[in-house]
């Protein structure tokens, strides 16, 4: 049996735009959890892709809670129009944001939930300090830009080391894996101690999207 708390966040950025609706209420229906939604601003990550209308498109066309993760330099200017086009949760990278504390509690009072997240070379001392005042922590797998890359395998370590962190600094944030996570990748994470996997390239390629979530979240099953 998958433990209840498992997450499975299938990522927006391997949607077809051309079926969007179809393709959202596909993924409800099948049984996603959240719905990952990458922004990318061309200058923290060498790519470019939605804002603050595609959120809002998306939060008309699902129920799911929306997980932004937000690519980009100074991403506090985007906070405010983001929760209100409807994230439910803004992660922002600890190398964009060198007031972490700050940017946490500004997200926290607009009511969203707050998340950090680090790259793959970035030390989780980064987050040490703020730990037990987010909601969710993130740990790439790869590195930022573009869905349907290898999974780093030394994020497996990476992941307990987390999941040690927040016990010992007494959070209860959610923790999270993007990056290359697939039927090879998941169980490993799991047994780390990741509870909430992004899955972009592994649900969107598969033939049956909902039987991939369901092959994903039964991947994750006892620890032990
Ligand atoms: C990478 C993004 C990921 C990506 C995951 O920069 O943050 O969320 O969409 O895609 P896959 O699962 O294909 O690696
Ligand atoms: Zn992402």
């Amino acid at each position: 049996m998958p433990a209840a708390s498992v997450r499975i966040a299938p990522s927006l950025l391997s949607a077809d735009f051309g079926r969007l609706a179809e393709d959202l209420a596909m993924l409800e229906a099948g049984g996603a959890d959240w719905l990952h939604v990458d922004v990318m601003d061309g200058v923290f990550v060498p790519n470019l892709t939605f804002g603050a209308k595609v959120i809002e498109t998306c939060r008309k066309l699902t129920r799911l809670p929306l997980d932004v993760h937000l690519m980009v330099v100074e991403p506090e200017k985007y906070f405010d129009s983001f929760v209100k086009a409807g994230a439910s949760t803004l992660t922002i990278h600890v190398e964009a944001a060198p007031h972490l504390h700050r940017q946490v509690m500004r997200i926290k009072e607009l009511g969203a939930m707050a998340g950090a997240t680090l790259n793959p070379s970035t030390s989780l001392e980064t987050v040490r300090e703020v730990a037990a005042d987010l909601d969710l922590l993130l740990i790439m797998s790869v590195n930022p830009g573009f869905g349907g890359q290898r999974f780093i395998p030394r994020s497996v370590e990476k992941v307990a080391a987390a999941r040690q962190l927040l016990a010992a600094t007494g959070s209860r944030a959610v923790l999270e894996v993007d990056g290359g996570i697939a039927r090879e990748t998941i169980q490993a994470c799991w047994k780390a101690g990741a509870d909430t996997f992004v899955a972009g390239n592994a649900v969107f390629s598969a033939k049956d999207p909902a039987a991939e979530i369901a092959a994903l979240r039964a991947l994750c099953s006892e620890r032990a």
